[in-house]
């Protein structure tokens, strides 16, 4: 807690799209970072923030960051970007809540010279409009949950999905690589898909209506951790047991999951790594510098089973 406060204390930062003014220090010579983040949907998305904010905390004499918080809206992440190339950042870093509608706000990124670098979530534009894409390949993420549902249901059975925030490109891809891979499981039946936006209380409020309209659900999988959660609670109070009767499988990797790992009550997280601060500020550094980068820069992840989440809970960073 001490930490975060001296984290927080050394970066400005801009709520929802209220840009609080100011120029960048230019005879500092500092990095000077903008960051448009999604929100707080999730603890996912909190280790990310808390990494960018960690790296840029430690790193006081050479790095001035500026920090947005678009309250999960396109309109706020847009304004911040805008903020951004007004104070003339050197870097913008951009987390697309969506993939669509970043064209005329990434033109006035190029145009005023300011590289874009998409942390997490890609943006569907063309090259020439951002530097480099840190993250996660979405689509991997969702044949490995799908081969471990196809594993954990001996093959046959009833499956519900809880999606992502429609649009974005976490939950586009990792359902195509889901459903790419269920079709070769002809005997899984996906029996309902809805969005839970990628939070705990939207994907309780969707488990609790499929479990209503649905006497035979045997597995949920759900584009993050936080929405398994919650679906555990709605699985807990209609009476049935997940991770026994209704097995689950879910992205992220969270401590949450860990735990309902280690209770029996969740059986795998695909991991998706959001300790994205020490790459976001070295790509930032290296652009600055006039390096090119390349397009994509792969986090490296794995696949934790219930089996050994007792002994793997204690590395968990997030
Ligand atoms: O973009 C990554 C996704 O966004 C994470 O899986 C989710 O938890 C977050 O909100």
């Amino acid at each position: 807690m001490k930490k975060l406060t001296v984290v927080l204390m050394a970066v400005s930062l801009l709520t929802g799209f209220a840009f609080a003014g100011g120029k960048k220090d230019a005879s500092s010579g500092k990095l000077i970072v903008g960051f448009a983040q999604i929100g707080q949907e999730s603890g996912w998305r909190g280790a990310e923030t808390n990494s960018i904010m960690f790296y840029a905390g430690q790193n006081l004499d050479t790095i001035q960051l500026h920090f947005a918080d678009a309250q999960q809206k396109q309109e706020n992440q847009i304004k911040a970007v805008r903020s951004f190339i007004q104070m003339g950042v050197d870097v913008i870093g951009l987390a697309p809540v969506v993939e669509t509608g970043w064209e005329t706000v990434l033109k006035e990124a190029k145009d005023a010279g300011i590289p874009v670098i998409f942390v997490d979530r890609m943006a569907k534009v063309s090259d020439d409009l951002y530097a480099t894409f840190i993250g996660s390949d979405f689509i991997d993420e969702g044949m490995k949950a799908a081969k471990e549902m196809a594993r954990l249901l001996g093959d046959n059975g009833n499956v519900v999905m809880l999606e992502g925030t429609v649009g974005a490109s976490a939950a586009i891809d990792r359902q195509k690589g889901f459903l790419d891979e269920m079709a070769k499981h002809p005997n899984i039946k996906i029996i309902a898909r809805q969005s839970g936006d990628f939070t705990r209380a939207k994907g309780k409020e969707v488990m609790e209506s499929f479990l209503k309209s649905y006497s035979k659900i045997d597995g949920v999988y759900a584009d993050n951790d936080d929405m398994v959660l919650g679906a555990i609670e709605a699985i807990k109070e209609a009476g049935k047991k997940p991770g026994t009767e209704i097995k689950t499988v879910s992205v992220d990797g969270v401590k949450g999951v860990f735990e309902a790992m280690v209770a029996g009550e969740a059986n795998v997280t695909v991991e998706c790594n959001p300790l994205l601060g020490p790459q976001f500020f070295d790509a930032a550094k290296r652009l600055k510098a006039g390096e090119k980068l390349p397009k994509w820069i792969k986090s490296e992840e794995g696949v934790f089973r219930r089996e050994t989440a007792a002994k793997d809970i204690g590395s968990r960073q997030y």
